[in-house]
């Protein structure tokens, strides 16, 4: 094993916990203190929506496995799956770990302690998240949002990292969505693939923005994994 880039054949269902969102999107708490709802979108496994409502943050998460559409899976399955999602990654890293900067993490170890901790916070919320409309089933480049229902839109580890499959057309398309559905700002990290290099077809899907009327910019954040990946695309609300 090894290589230069991350080899998967579906978008794994593996999440982040609250602490990297806030690293990778730059953010400070009290930006959901005092500001309004936030989506995460796709969430998957993340723990970001049961811990910033912990925390006093109106959260919401979205994601084409929730149940409600067509997989509809059950929370065992979604265990399931989510477990074998992180075996592969744990295996495919170690060929690979020459890709990543370690210092946030530590080591291998340190970056899985994250990815455990997210999926079983987030299972552990799952069921009543889901009654209480935490969870949401949606298939991108649609959302079920009426306009401008948060204040905050947050994307990561979907868009522009499964470029290799996701057509220009498709980003674009969600991108205006999640605008769509945001009052405030866009956030979306990494803006690079699976081979660690940036997205190739940035100027394309830039350019269907502006044709949409939508604002986007590049910006630094401290937070970087992926070697190089220390930028975030940024969309703001026209
Ligand atoms: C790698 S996970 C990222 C989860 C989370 N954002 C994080 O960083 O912790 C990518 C997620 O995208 C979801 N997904 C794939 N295609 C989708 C689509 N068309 N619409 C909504 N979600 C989708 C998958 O089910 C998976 O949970």
């Amino acid at each position: 094993m090894g290589g230069n880039k991350m080899e998967l054949k579906n978008v794994a269902f593996i999440g982040r916990t609250y602490e990297e969102y806030m690293a990778m999107f730059d953010l400070e708490e009290k930006i959901f203190t005092r500001g309004g709802p936030v989506l995460d979108c796709p969430a998957g496994p993340s723990s970001f929506t049961a811990e910033a409502c912990t925390r006093g943050c109106q959260a919401t998460a979205c994601d084409i496995l929730y149940t409600g559409g067509l997989y509809d899976l059950t929370l065992r399955e979604l265990e399931t799956r989510g477990r074998q999602d992180l075996a592969v990654i744990g295996q495919k890293l170690e060929g690979i770990s020459h890709l990543f900067r370690w210092g946030y993490y530590g080591d291998k170890e340190g970056h899985m302690g994250h990815r455990n901790a997210a999926l079983s916070r987030f299972l552990a919320d799952y069921r009543d998240g889901v009654k209480k409309g935490r969870y949401v089933h949606a298939e991108l480049p649609r959302l079920p949002f009426a306009d401008r229902s948060f204040a905050l839109v947050l994307s990561s580890h979907f868009l522009f990292l499964y470029g290799d499959r996701l057509s220009p057309g498709f980003h674009a398309e969600s991108l205006k969505e999640m605008s769509r559905v945001s009052s405030g700002e866009v956030r979306v990290y990494p803006i690079q693939g699976l081979d660690a290099k940036p997205y190739p077809h940035m100027d394309v899907v830039l350019k269907l923005l502006e044709l949409g009327g939508i604002r986007a910019e590049i910006r630094p954040t401290p937070f970087e994994f992926f070697r190089g990946a220390n930028r975030m695309l940024v969309l703001k609300a026209g």
